[in-house]
């Protein structure tokens, strides 16, 4: 399970990165050619991004930063080797994703592709995420490292379920069962509860039998 968990984060911060990319140099499709999310996606909602240009920068740029340095934080080794770098970048994540995670709601309450369902699934994963970090934040505080660490992964697998969507709106929308903008918001949705589900798993897996002060 180990391996299956390893892939499949590398695999989702490379799709998290190349979005990230891709929104910064709007890379498009040639015209005619109907990638997902659709064609209005890239019509329609690419430029409304425009209306908020601090909300969108923000959140990309943090969107990617998030994801370098959780891989970089959750090394055992660098965390064995270099406690102080994980502290030092520990609190860099916590300001990057606080922001990340606000901009991303804020942009979901906006201008959201998949209308008023997606403002609702935003605000939950929105609200989950922050509440995680913040979590986080306030057992490592007190020198609770394993349930730092429990609210830590679930706060990244929050930010990986993001790149999740753009994963399975990608294997779904050749099939063409609902409208895109209803497919981009049921993807969130479902990417963030596997991704979520997965990580309790690995928790529950990995959980240290005796754990102080919980
Ligand atoms: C983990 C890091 C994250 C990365 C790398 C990331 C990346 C991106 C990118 C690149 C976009 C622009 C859309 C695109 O071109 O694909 C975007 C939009 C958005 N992100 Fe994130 N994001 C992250 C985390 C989050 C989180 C935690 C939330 C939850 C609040 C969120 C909510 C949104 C929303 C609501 C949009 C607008 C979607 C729409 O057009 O309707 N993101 N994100």
């Amino acid at each position: 399970m180990k391996k299956f968990i390893q892939i499949s984060v590398g695999f989702l911060s490379v799709v998290g990165i190349v979005a990230v990319l891709v929104h910064l140099f709007q890379v498009t499709p040639p015209k005619g050619m109907a990638i997902p999310p659709g064609p209005e996606w890239f019509s329609e909602q690419l430029p409304r991004y425009k209306e908020h240009p601090i909300l969108e920068h923000v959140h990309i740029l943090l969107g990617g930063f998030f994801i370098l340095a959780a891989l970089v934080q959750f090394q055992p080794s660098v965390r064995a080797r270099y406690i102080r770098i994980h502290r030092i970048l520990g609190r860099l994540v916590v300001i990057a994703a606080l922001l990340m995670g606000a901009s991303g709601f804020m942009l979901g309450m906006l201008i959201p592709f998949g209308g008023f369902p997606e403002r609702i699934v935003v605000a939950a994963g929105a609200g989950l995420f922050l509440y995680s970090l913040l979590r986080a934040f306030y057992h490592v505080r007190r020198k609770q490292i394993p349930q730092h660490r429990e609210w830590m992964m679930r706060c990244f697998s929050i930010g990986l379920g993001v790149a999740g969507n753009r994963v399975l709106d990608g294997l779904l929308y050749p099939l063409q069962l609902v409208p895109d903008r209803d497919l981009f918001w049921i993807t969130l949705l479902l990417a963030w509860v596997i991704c979520l589900s997965a990580t309790e798993v690995w928790i529950r897996k990995t959980r240290p039998q005796f754990r102080p002060g919980f």
